[in-house]
């Protein structure tokens, strides 16, 4: 199989990168912004007249700064939304799979329970809200041969995320304060980037056509931001005290959903991908980053 994996030199691409060794008989083609810039849907068109054959696209790039995106609304929108459209026409013309990621964000985050496939998005920031338009028109041109796979809290040994900085602040500080009132599942890019190749190679994914679809994707169990900082300074034995404090006590450009715990049983039972426990597989990475 040719798979076309964009966003290389983020979290999700570069675990993937890590992986493909295992796969050599398959060819992957890694391309970061300078080789396809999603900013610009004439880059995106010059990539793909140039190159064309793929069986599969994982698009691991996306415009994810939460925050800047309140300001930065036209780029977001391009890189979330109109991109992934192209990418999306781009596949269905070439009658390529594409595996494209997607956000926890796009929910309100005032389910009390797991948020399940089904459940109606109501993203509440600029970031969900682009994401979710990415998603709609991914699906509107591809009723088939799509898989939308939405995650949350990603980390991982590269690049910046919540447990870098954890690690850094631990490392400076005696005592920190860390949000309470927000819950999800972290998810380790490695265990993502598994699941997907797992999906897309063990399952022969480019030779039958499928339904377009979503699935949810985090490791197992929930947690707070707070018991997340936590257990990174217990396994990490950093001697930094954690203070829980509620979301008005630290204020954000973007507002963040309070409880996007995603329930991962459609994807588990569908793909009979194994899914760890956010605490084993925290503990996998940071030995990693140690
Ligand atoms: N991080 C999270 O907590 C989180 C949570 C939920 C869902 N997700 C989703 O998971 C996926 C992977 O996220 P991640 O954590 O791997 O993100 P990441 O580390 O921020 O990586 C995103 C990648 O996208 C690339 N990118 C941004 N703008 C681009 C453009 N105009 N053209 C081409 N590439 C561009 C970046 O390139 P540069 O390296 O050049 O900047 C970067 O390599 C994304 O779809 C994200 O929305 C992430």
């Amino acid at each position: 199989m040719k798979i076309l994996v964009t966003g290389k030199n983020g979290q999700l691409g570069r675990s993937i990168q890590n992986l493909i060794s295992n796969y050599d008989h398959h060819e992957f083609i890694l391309v970061g912004r300078d080789e396809l810039d999603l900013s610009s849907s004439e880059s995106i068109s010059k990539y793909f007249d140039a190159h064309s054959h793929f069986d599969v696209i994982i698009n691991c790039a996306a415009y994810t700064a939460v925050d800047s995106a309140e300001d930065e609304v036209d780029v977001a929108d391009q890189v979330n939304h109109l991109a992934v459209k192209q990418l999306a026409e781009f596949a269905n013309s070439q009658n390529a799979k594409l595996i494209h990621i997607s956000t926890d964000y796009v929910f309100d985050g005032k389910n009390e329970s797991l948020y399940l496939e089904s459940d109606n998005p109501n993203p509440i920031n600029v970031y969900g809200k682009t994401k979710l338009l990415g998603e709609k028109a991914a699906q509107e041109t591809m009723p088939n041969n799509l898989i939308i796979l939405r995650t949350s809290w990603v980390y991982s040994e590269f690049g910046n995320n919540f447990v870098k900085t954890m690690m850094k602040l631990g490392y400076e500080k005696n005592e920190i304060n860390v949000v309470s009132d927000q819950l999800g599942s972290p998810t380790y890019a490695s265990d993502l980037a598994k699941a997907i190749l797992h999906i897309i190679l063990n399952d022969n994914l480019n030779k039958k056509s499928f339904p377009t679809e979503i699935f949810h994707f985090s490791n197992m169990g929930e947690t707070s931001w707070s018991d997340f900082a936590k257990e990174i300074f217990k396994l990490s034995n950093l001697n930094c005290k954690v203070t829980p404090i509620n979301t008005n006590q630290y204020p954000t450009t973007a507002v963040r959903p309070k409880n996007t715990t995603l329930s991962k049983e459609k994807i588990t039972k569908q793909f009979r991908v194994q899914i760890p426990l956010w605490k084993q597989s925290l503990k996998e990475c940071l030995n990693e980053i140690m």
